[in-house]
């Protein structure tokens, strides 16, 4: 068994789930969060029929809230004492512009989308550059590169988020921490719920998942800076 710890946001389903099962299959002790419990246990059951030799952390957390992000952080860390491993995932689209959206969301998707990240990794870091060791990956968004119909308000947090990742890069360089990007169109989740296309249009969530694994690998000479996919067809 190897002595390697992740922790992940937003992992009940989706690319967040994706990311456990891999790592789950590569024997790496997980700590993860959503805000539904049940879903949490559920997992439970599936991650440990994939390897019932890791270690589990778990609890419901709202992202949104930063109180409860530093408890899940200061939680997790008493279970598991460090992580090599950190990746901000929990993240929500909410359809809008600027012009039309409904009062208060761009709110509630930068606490989700932004925030969370810069909560959760500020009460990581600490033990993150005391060991002088560890990657932090960052969910963005083909949309963090540019603008989409119906989808302003979302690119804003995930361009925000983006900026928040070149930042900290320039920071953690010489604390030897390497700070990746990822930056996915349209995978197939349950954000894609009650659309008209067939799920082949879509990346499946499994190759995020190998990619950032992948990108994992490397020796800690080389930081992959920004990993930018795409479905075969292009954007939807
Ligand atoms: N799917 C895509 O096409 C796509 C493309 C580019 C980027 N992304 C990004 O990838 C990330 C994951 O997206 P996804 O498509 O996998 O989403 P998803 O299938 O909708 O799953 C979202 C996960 O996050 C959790 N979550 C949502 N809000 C939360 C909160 N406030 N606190 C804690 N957990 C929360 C959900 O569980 P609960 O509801 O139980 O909390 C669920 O486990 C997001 O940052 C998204 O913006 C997705």
């Amino acid at each position: 068994m190897i002595n390697m710890n992740l922790i992940v946001t937003g992992a009940s389903r989706g690319i967040g789930k994706a990311i456990l099962l891999k790592f789950a299959a590569e024997g790496y002790n997980l700590a993860f969060c959503s805000r539904n419990i049940n879903n949490l246990n559920a997992l439970k059951e599936e991650l440990f029929a994939v390897n019932k030799d890791i270690k589990l952390y778990f609890e419901s957390c709202d992202m949104s809230n930063k109180m409860e992000v530093e408890a899940f952080a200061k939680n997790a860390l008493a279970a598991f004492g460090h992580f090599d491993i950190v990746i901000n995932n929990a993240g929500i689209f909410l359809p809008g512009e600027i012009n039309n959206a409904e009062s208060g969301d761009l709110e509630k998707m930068m606490d989700t989308n932004l925030f969370s990240a810069y909560h959760f990794t500020r009460a990581l870091l600490p033990g993150l550059q005391q060991r002088r060791k560890g990657h932090i990956f960052n969910i963005c968004s083909v949309a963090s590169l540019m603008a989409y119909p119906n989808g302003s308000l979302y690119s804003i947090t995930k361009f925000a988020l983006l900026g928040f990742s070149k930042s900290l890069r320039e920071e953690m360089k010489d604390k030897n921490i390497r700070v990746t990007a990822v930056l996915p169109g349209a995978t197939y989740t349950d954000s894609w719920q009650g659309i008209d296309l067939p799920e082949t249009r879509f990346m499946k969530a499994s190759d995020i998942a190998e990619t950032i694994f992948n990108a994992y690998q490397l020796s800690d000479r080389t930081d992959i800076e920004e990993i930018i996919l795409r479905p075969q067809l292009g954007d939807i």
